[in-house]
C-alpha cells in the first residue's frame, strides 16, 4: 500500500518505519527541514533501540523516504496517517492546532479517494472535526479512521510489530477492509468499532494503566507503615488473571510524554461534559506526591539537606530512553535545590535533554555513575537503568561520604544489601537489615 505519515515524532516515525518493514511504500512528512535532512541521511533523532537499523534497511530497499513536501506525498498515497503532536494546553486539554493545520493541508491537496487515519491521541470527537476541516476544502471522497497507538518508548519497534491489539474506529466498510489488510500481518486481534469509542479506548487505556501505578504506589506507602513488602504483594496480586502482573511496580510515580498528559486530558474531557472524574483526579494527585517520598527519606536519613551532597542516578522518566518529559527527577532535583542541597547527577543518555529542563551551578553533571556517587552524603536511584543494577554495592558504599541509599525503583534486593554498610531505603518494603545489623527506619 502507499502510505503517507504526517509528523515524525515518536508515533509517526516508528509507525512509518514499521509499515515500510511490512512491505508498504511509506513517505514520512515533517515541516522541520533539519529533521527531514537528518532522517534522509539515515540518522534517528530519538533514542529507540532497533529503530535505526530497520529504518536504514527500508530506505535502502526504496520503501521509505522523508520529505517536507506534503502535497507530493499526499498525491502519491492512498492512506494518510496523521501523527502530529497534541501537547497540553494550560487547562490540561489537548492542543489541536497542529492537527487542524494538517487536516486543512490534507483538504487542500486531496486529488482522489483516500483513507485518513488518525494516530495522534485526540479527544473524543476530534476525528469528526478533522472530517469537517478536510471536507470544507475538498469535494474528493475520503474516509476517516481512528487507529490509536499504544507503543511504549524504549520498546516502540517491538510494540508496533507485535501489538496486543489493533483498534480500528471508522464508519466506513471500505476503510475497515483496507485497514484490516494493512494491520493483519501484525496481529489477528483487530477490534473494529466506531470512531468515538476508538478515541476513548486510547485515553481509557492510559488512564487505567496510570491508575494501576498510583494504586500500587499507595499500597506501597501503607506497606512501609505495616511492615509488608509491596513487591511480594504485587506478585501475589498479579497471578490473578483478572488483575494481571504488569504496571504494578511501585516506585516514584509515572512520567513521560503520555500518562501525565493523557490523564489530565481525560479529566478535562469529562469536565467538558460536566462529569467529575474523581478517581482519575486522585490518581494524578497520588502520582504528584509519590516522587517526594525520596525527599522525605533523605530528610529521615540526613536531617536538613542544606549543603548536603546528593548523588542522583537516573534522569530519564524510565530506562532505555533519553526522554525526560515529566520525569519525576525534574521535581525531585528542583526541590533538593530549593532545600540547599548540592547535586551530582548521572544518566547514561538523558543528561543533555535534562539540562534543558533544570540547570544550576549547584548541579555537577557527571559522566560516570561512580564519579557521581564519590564523596556523596546520599545516593538516590531515580531510573532503573540496568547498569545501576550491576554495580558492586560494597565498592559503591566505600566511595561515598555516608553510605545512604534511596532506591526509588526497588532495583536492589535484600540479599544484595545485607552484606553492605548501606542505610537503605526502598519503596514499600520493610527496612532491610545491613551488615552492621542496622535496620532502615520506616517513615
Ligand atoms: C505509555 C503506555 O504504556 C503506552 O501504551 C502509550 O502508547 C504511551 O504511554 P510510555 O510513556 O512509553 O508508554 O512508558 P511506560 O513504559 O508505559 O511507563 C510510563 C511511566 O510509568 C514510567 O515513568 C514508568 O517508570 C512508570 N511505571 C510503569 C511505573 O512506575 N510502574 C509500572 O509498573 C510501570
Amino acid at each position: 500500500m502507499n502510505i503517507t505519515v504526517i509528523g515524525t515524532g515518536y508515533v509517526g516515525l516508528v509507525s512509518g518505519v514499521c509499515f515500510s518493514e511490512l512491505g508498504n511504500n511509506v513517505i514520512c512528512v515533517d515541516n522541520n527541514v533539519e529533521k527531514v535532512n537528518m532522517l534522509t541521511d539515515g540518522h534517528v533523532p530519538i533514542y529507540e533501540p532497533g529503530l535505526k537499523d530497520i529504518m536504514n534497511a527500508n530506505m535502502k530497499a526504496g520503501r521509505l523516504s522523508f520529505t517536507t513536501n506534503i502535497q507530493d506525498a499526499i498525491s502519491r498515497s492512498d492512506i494518510i496517517i496523521i501523527a502530529v503532536g497534541t501537547p497540553s494546553l494550560p487547562n490540561g486539554e489537548a492542543n489541536l492546532s497542529f492537527i487542524e493545520l494538517v487536516a486543512r493541508e490534507i483538504g487542500s491537496y486531496m486529488d482522489n479517494y483516500k483513507i485518513i487515519m488518525t494516530k495522534s491521541t485526540v479527544p473524543v470527537g476530534t476525528n469528526d472535526r478533522i472530517q469537517e476541516w478536510i471536507s470544507s476544502l475538498t469535494n474528493h471522497p475520503f474516509d476517516m479512521a481512528s487507529v490509536p497507538e499504544f507503543l511504549r518508548e524504549g520498546t516502540a519497534v517491538q510494540d508496533t510489530l507485535y501489538p496486543d491489539r489493533i483498534v480500528i474506529g471508522t464508519h466506513s466498510e471500505r476503510a475497515v477492509a483496507t485497514l484490516k489488510e494493512l494491520h493483519q500481518p501484525l496481529t489477528d486481534q483487530i477490534i473494529v468499532t466506531d470512531i468515538r469509542s476508538a478515541e476513548m479506548i486510547k485515553y481509557a487505556s492510559n488512564a487505567f494503566l496510570a491508575t494501576k501505578i498510583s494504586f500500587i504506589n499507595e499500597i506501597s506507602n501503607i506497606c512501609e507503615k505495616v511492615g509488608a513488602d509491596v513487591s511480594r504483594v504485587a506478585e501475589g496480586m498479579g497471578y490473578d488473571r483478572r488483575i494481571g502482573a504488569s504496571f504494578l511496580k511501585a516506585g516514584i510515580g509515572y512520567g513521560g510524554s503520555c500518562f501525565p498528559k493523557d490523564t489530565q486530558a481525560l479529566i478535562q474531557i469529562a469536565g467538558n461534559v460536566d462529569y467529575d472524574f474523581k478517581l482519575l483526579k486522585s490518581v494524578v494527585e497520588v502520582n504528584k506526591d509519590q516522587r517526594f517520598n525520596v525527599i522525605r527519606k533523605l530528610e529521615d536519613a540526613l536531617g536538613s539537606l542544606e549543603g548536603k551532597e546528593i548523588a542522583i542516578w537516573g534522569l530519564a522518566f524510565k530506562p532505555d530512553t533519553d526522554d525526560v518529559r515529566d520525569a519525576p527527577a525534574i521535581e525531585i532535583i528542583q526541590r533538593l535545590l530549593e532545600q540547599g542541597a548540592v547535586i551530582r547527577a548521572y544518566d547514561p543518555i538523558a543528561t543533555e535533554n535534562f539540562r534543558k529542563e533544570v540547570d544550576s551551578p549547584s548541579i555537577t553533571w557527571e559522566e560516570r555513575a561512580m564519579k557521581a556517587a564519590e564523596g556523596a552524603d546520599a545516593l538516590c536511584v531515580l531510573t532503573e537503568w540496568k547498569e545501576f543494577m550491576e554495580v558492586n554495592l560494597t565498592d559503591l558504599a566505600a566511595h561515598m561520604n555516608q553510605p545512604i541509599l534511596i532506591d526509588g525503583r526497588n532495583i536492589y534486593g535484600e540479599d544484595q544489601i545485607k552484606d553492605t554498610s548501606f542505610q537503605y531505603y526502598s519503596v514499600g518494603r520493610p527496612g532491610l537489615t545491613n551488615i552492621d545489623g542496622r535496620k532502615t527506619a520506616v517513615i
